[in-house]
């Protein structure tokens, strides 16, 4: 165990910090130490699993994750690097991911709870679908979608569906069959959902008529016409779109059903009743799901997830992190449709056989205590959410966990950095002094997590992802690829130096642009197959306290992380852009207390038109109809001119540096300097004005709004 912390020791300022690599001043927060009681039930509690993951031993090491899952034909090479940078795990190896999460468990838990479905409606049943259950369903489904609609080992099928259990079987039944799965986020338009379709070229949608939410039913079927139009319009045509419907017998929607394009899953299934289906042995390499995030530039990248690999990843890192055993009630409050969800909600939990709880709607609804009011319910043990979460619940019901009578004895927190005081009120509070944090970081291109602490071994330490996860071997880097040594108190990119079985294999339909992206930065030997000489850039800032815990700064490039959710300024301006009367547009972060971060547009409109609320309205919406309502800005303001450089760049830094009142630093090298003065004055007076007062920020934030738009 890493020494006891130097509580209030102040990092050190180096004379080597520039605009990227920022010395941070950052109070090092105390330890916190696991129970014994936790230690004693743990998965890992044996300190030797430190050498078994020693970097002499990579990656014969990832076996040990490997062989939690059931194989049809073991591998012959654990890494194949031939190919480098688009490594390929466990080759020879062939296994199916339904057959591991499913089948497997069936001889000796049978009519265990697999999936507790709770609805947001609280006086609704909760639906509890054992293994059994869950094996006829996933059977079923898997026989409907080969027979009706033709799908064979290989295709694309898109989903566009809430938080349902219909979900997580349509996943494992894509899984069965070989065919990939594109699941893209409920909350997401149907022009964003058409956009991924049309890049993966998917034939089959597969969506649901509607879903509550915030004691709504939604009309979510409308966005499947929405993304069907928007395909076509790229050039995609759908075959087929399959209806889910959320209340058997009634239709939530008022969009009308296309005759020979749309049929009610439920009017169909009947057909496919009792049918099996074989589950297909997959290579370890094939595919197994896409899953689209923003980057810089362009449109979303479809990040391409393999079987084996990533399969044994989430097994890995579920058991080890997650601390999950078989009887635990684990509960993961994120959405399938982000990659928490895919490897923490269903793959990971799944394959090792436990229950895995799903909630339907908002945390909050009807109240600020209905997650400890299920938590109490289902004995849930292990709890799992994202900072934007707890700082809600934590805003609007302090005192709701003592209320219940609840008791977790581990939770792992994801997605943003944590604050540490958010951190104490988790820890505290929510976890009532009993359970063990997790902070991981990770990102939908890694599979499963990248840093956090093994939780019986490594004390935690609020703010503070922990140490490496086992076999990751980060280095943060400078600007010029030299190591930023741990405890200098200096900021850099985080970089991990070796392959992980849960690394994604390429973005899909655009090989050149993930090797750009992730691995051209610090490439040390163009086509070399060694793969020393190809680090991962994650496009994180990052620094490591002198224990080795690394401390996650937030984005380097202009993706904005809003309440965890990873949204592209190119994307959001974009969006601005299609409204007629905007000219220009930039879209920055603006520091939120809740959601972390938020989006801020600056526009500028065409000559001759009026800038008027109206306008500032058109762009809200449209940003709401191309990506969704997460990515609803804060405030679009409408200004005669943007900072820009002397070759005409839109400078963002500095237009987020005066929406989040910090300094706006050298600003002598623009072509208009006088314009700051004008948009300062203009956006800061209307913030007061709307009571939206400035704060001091955290580090982390502040290097967020320093570093924004240098990735340009
Ligand atoms: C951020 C989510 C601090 C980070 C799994 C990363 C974090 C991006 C943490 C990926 C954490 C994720 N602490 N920051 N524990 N976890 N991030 O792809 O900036 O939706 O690059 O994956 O979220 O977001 P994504």
């Amino acid at each position: 165990m890493p020494k006891k912390n130097d509580a209030g020791a102040e990092a050190v300022e180096s004379e080597r910090a520039s605009e990227s690599q920022i010395a941070v001043h950052w109070r090092e927060e105390d330890y916190f130490f696991p129970s014994a009681k936790f230690i004693g039930q743990a998965n890992v509690s044996d300190p030797s699993i430190l050498e078994r993951f020693s970097e002499s031993k990579f990656p014969e090491c990832f076996k040990e994750y490997a062989d939690l899952l059931s194989w049809d034909e073991y591998w012959h090479t654990t890494l194949d690097t031939s190919n480098a940078p688009f490594w390929k795990w466990f080759v020879g190896g062939r296994l199916n991911a339904s057959y591991n999460c499913v089948d497997r468990h069936l001889a000796t838990d049978r009519n265990k709870a697999a999936i507790i479905f709770v609805p947001e409606p609280e006086d609704a049943d909760t639906e509890v679908i054992t293994y059994q259950e869950l094996y006829v369903r996933v059977n079923e489904f898997a026989a409907l979608l080969r027979d009706f609609c033709g799908l064979q080992t290989g295709d694309v099928a898109t989903f566009h569906m809430p938080m349902v259990p219909d979900l997580p079987v349509a996943m494992l039944a894509c899984a069965r069959l070989g065919v990939v799965h594109s699941q893209v986020f409920g909350g997401f338009s149907g022009a964003a959902c058409g956009g991924r379709i049309a890049d993966s070229k998917s034939k089959i949608l597969v969506t649901i008529d509607g879903y509550y939410r915030n004691g709504e039913l939604q009309d979510h079927k409308v966005k499947a016409d929405e993304a069907i139009a928007r395909a076509l319009e790229e050039g995609v045509v759908v075959d087929k779109v399959l209806v889910f419907r959320r209340n058997p017998g009634e239709y939530a929607s008022k969009s009308p059903m296309v005759p020979g394009r749309d049929f009610f899953v439920d009017e169909i299934l009947p057909d496919y009743k009792r049918k099996l289906v074989d589950p297909v042995s997959m290579p370890a390499e094939a595919p197994l799901f896409i899953m689209y995030s923003s980057g810089t530039t362009g449109k979303p990248k479809g990040c391409q997830h393999s079987t084996g690999g990533y399969l044994a990843y989430v097994a890995g890192t579920s058991k080890y992190y997650q601390d999950i055993h078989p009887e635990d009630t684990y509960w993961c409050a994120a959405d399938i449709g982000w990659i928490t969800g895919h490897s923490y909600i269903v793959y990971g939990p799944l394959a090792l056989g436990t229950t895995t709880v799903m909630y339907e709607g908002v945390p909050t609804y009807p109240d600020a205590g209905r997650c400890w009011r299920i938590a109490e319910r289902l004995g849930v043990t292990t709890f799992h959410t994202a900072p934007t979460t707890i700082r809600t619940l934590r805003k609007v019901g302090p005192d709701e966990p003592a209320k219940y009578n609840y008791h977790f004895k581990h939770m792992t927190t994801v997605g943003e950095p944590i604050e540490p005081e958010v951190w104490r009120w988790y820890y505290d509070v929510v976890g009532k002094g009993e359970a063990v944090i997790v902070d991981t970081w990770w990102q939908t291109e890694n599979g499963g997590f990248l840093g956090t602490g093994i939780p019986a071994l490594n004390p935690m330490k609020p703010g503070s992802c922990g140490p490496a996860a086992l076999g990751i071997f980060p280095e943060i880097l400078d600007e010029d690829g030299e190591v930023v040594t741990a405890g200098s108190g200096i900021a850099g990119n985080i970089c991990i130096r070796n392959p992980w079985p849960g690394i994604f294999q390429t973005i899909w339909g655009d090989p050149d642009r993930f090797v750009k992206t992730y691995y051209e930065k610090y490439n040390h030997k163009k086509g070399s197959t060694d793969w020393r000489d190809w680090p991962y850039f994650a496009n994180d800032g990052a620094m490591q306290a002198e224990d080795g815990y690394y401390r996650i700064l937030g984005r380097v490039d202009d993706v904005i992380n809003v309440s965890g959710h990873r949204l592209g300024t190119k994307e959001l301006e974009s969006a601005a852009l299609m409204v007629d009367e905007v000219a220009e547009a930039a879209a920055v972060p603006v520091v939120d207390d809740v959601r972390g971060h938020a989006v801020e547009m600056y526009i500028s409109v065409k000559p001759g038109v009026e800038p008027s609320q109206e306008v500032a309205d058109k762009v809200s919406r449209m940003i709401e109809t191309e990506i969704g309502k997460v990515a609803r800005p804060k405030n679009v303001w409408i200004v005669t001119d943007m900072p820009k450089t002397r070759s005409g760049k839109i400078m963002r830094r500095v237009i987020a540096s005066i929406s989040n009142f910090t300094d706006v630093g050298d600003i002598t090298t623009l072509a208009n300097p006088d314009v700051v003065e004008d948009v300062l004055h203009h956006v800061q007076s209307e913030k007061l004005a709307r009571g939206e007062l400035p704060r001091e920020l955290s580090p982390a934030e502040l290097q967020t709004i320093k570093n924004f738009g240098s990735s340009e």
